[in-house]
C-alpha cells in the first residue's frame, strides 16, 4: 500500500527513546518486505519483544499442508466449493485447493471465532481474503476491519490477527502470495497514487481502526503457518496486541469489490481491464486479481458481450463464482464454483453464450467473480479440491454444444 498511515503514541523520530508507559521504554519492531528495501511499518511495542516465547514451540495439533493430484490427465477444473461444509474455526477451516510454488488459493468456511487467546500469522504468503458471505471483525495487531460480504482482505504476510464471527457461518476465498499484494503499479504515479484513469481509488480503502494496545502478561497461542504449510504453536509471553502505535505502509486493509469502478469500451473489454490487485511484478512472477462485476457491454452495433476463446498459455487462470449469473458459464457453474482453467489449453464460453449475450450489448451485464491469472506458475489441483470437483467439466462444452444443436 502506498497511503502512509500514523496511528497511535509513536515516537516524532524514528528509533528514539520513547515512553508510552511513564518509565517503561517502549520497543520498536519493523514488520517489512522486500529485504528492508520494500514497503514497511514501524510499530511501537509498549515494553516486550515479540520475540518473547515462554514454552518451547511446537508442532500444532493441525496442519494447513495439502497433497495434490500431479498424476491426473490434464483438463479444466471446476470445483464446487458450495459442496464444502461449514465447520471449525477461521484457520482450522482452511483448505487448500490449488497450489503452485508461490500461489495459493484455499476456501474457510468457518462457523465459529477463534479462541480468545489464539492467534495465527501466515509467516510464508502474503494473502487476500475474499468474503463470499458473512460477517465478523478481523482483529489484528494494527487494528480491525469490520468483515462484511463482498470485502477483499489483504493481510501482509507476518501480521498477527485473527477473525471473530458476528454471523452463524462465514465464507471465505483466501488466495496467498510469496510476493507483496498491491493495487496494480500501472494505475499509480510515482508518488503512488492512483491515476485519474484507474480503476480503483487507493483512498477508497478501509484502514484498520487502531485499538488500545493490550498490555497484558500470560500465554497467549500463535499460531504461524510456515514451510509449505506447517504451523507452529508458539506461546507468547504477552499479548500480541500490544502496540502503542505505528506509521508506515505495510499493514491489511479493506477494499471493497464494488468499490472497482469498472472502466468500459466501444468493443469487449478484456481481462486487464478488471484488474483490481497484483503480486509480483505483473510481468513475469506473481499474479492479477481481476474483479468481474456488472458494467457497461461494448456499444459497438456489432460488438459480442460474451469473451472470445482464448490460449492464455502464460497464465493458469482461475474464477471464482460469487454468483451464478455469469452468461459464458450460464447453466454450468454455481455460486461458489471454481473453475481452473490450466494455460496448457484453451477455453471458451459454453454453448451459445455467444449468440445470448448479444442481448447484453450497451447494457449493465450481471455478474460478480473473482479472477486470479497467475504468471508463468501452475496451479495443481489438492486432493480436497479433487474431492469436491464436477467430474465431467473438461466435457460441458461438448454437452453445451450438443444442447445448442439440439434446440435448432
Ligand atoms: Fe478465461
Amino acid at each position: 500500500m502506498a497511503v502512509t498511515l500514523k496511528k497511535g503514541n509513536i515516537p516524532a523520530t524514528p528509533h528514539t527513546e520513547h515512553y508510552s508507559i511513564p518509565n517503561v521504554l517502549a520497543l520498536e519492531e519493523i514488520h517489512g518486505s522486500y529485504g528492508f528495501n520494500g514497503s514497511y511499518t514501524r510499530k511501537i511495542h509498549v515494553r516486550s519483544y515479540p520475540t518473547e516465547q515462554s514454552k518451547l514451540p511446537e508442532a500444532a495439533d493441525f496442519s494447513l499442508s495439502s497433497k495434490v493430484v500431479s498424476d491426473k490427465a490434464l483438463q479444466p477444473y471446476h470445483i464446487l466449493t458450495q459442496n464444502i461444509p461449514f465447520e471449525k474455526d477461521f484457520v482450522r477451516s482452511r483448505k487448500p485447493l490449488l497450489v503452485g510454488a508461490k500461489t495459493a488459493v484455499s476456501v474457510s468456511k468457518p462457523k465459529l471465532s477463534m479462541n480468545e487467546n489464539e492467534f495465527f500469522k501466515n509467516g510464508e504468503r502474503h494473502e487476500i481474503l475474499y468474503v463470499q458471505d458473512g460477517s465478523g471483525i478481523l482483529k489484528t495487531e494494527y487494528g480491525e476491519v469490520n468483515i462484511r460480504k463482498g470485502l477483499y482482505l489483504i493481510i501482509p504476510k507476518g501480521t498477527i490477527y485473527k477473525v471473530d464471527l458476528t454471523s452463524p457461518e462465514a465464507f471465505f476465498l483466501i488466495i496467498e502470495s510469496q510476493f507483496p499484494i498491491t493495487f496494480p503499479p500501472h494505475y499509480m504515479n510515482k508518488l503512488g497514487q492512483a491515476t485519474l484513469m484507474a480503476p480503483v481509488v487507493e483512498t477508497e480503502i478501509d484502514i484498520p481502526e487502531f485499538q488500545e494496545p493490550i498490555d497484558k502478561k500470560g500465554e497467549y497461542t500463535l499460531y504461524v503457518k510456515h514451510n509449505g504449510g506447517n504451523v507452529t504453536a508458539i506461546t507468547l509471553s504477552h499479548h500480541p496486541f500490544d502496540i502503542a502505535g505505528w506509521e508506515g505502509t505495510f499493514y491489511p486493509f479493506g477494499f471493497h469489490i464494488d468499490n472497482h469502478h469498472g472502466v468500459s469500451r466501444e468493443i469487449h473489454t478484456a481481462p486487464p481491464m478488471r484488474q483490481t490487485f497484483q503480486s509480483g511484478d505483473g510481468n513475469s512472477y506473481g499474479f492479477s486479481i481481476c474483479s468481474f462485476k456488472s458494467q457497461m457491454e461494448g456499444w459497438h452495433q456489432k460488438d459480442i458481450p460474451a469473451p472470445y476463446a482464448h490460449s492464455n498459455v502464460d497464465s493458469d487462470e482461475v474464477l471464482f463464482f460469487a454468483s451464478s449469473n455469469y452468461t459464458a458459464r450460464e447453466g454450468v457453474i454455481g455460486e461458489g464454483s471454481i473453475t481452473l482453467h490450466p494455460g496448457s489449453i484453451p477455453h471458451s464460453p459454453h454453448g451459445d453464450a455467444a449468440l445470448r449475450s448479444m442481448k447484453e450489448r450497451a447494457k449493465v451485464s450481471n455478474m460478480l467473480a473473482v479472477m486470479l491469472d497467475t504468471f508463468f506458475e501452475d496451479l495443481l489441483v489438492t486432493e480436497v479440491g479433487y474431492e469436491y470437483r464436477d467430474k465431467e467439466y473438461a466435457l460441458s462444452w461438448y454437452k453445451a454444444g450438443q444442447a445448442v444443436s439440439g434446440k435448432h
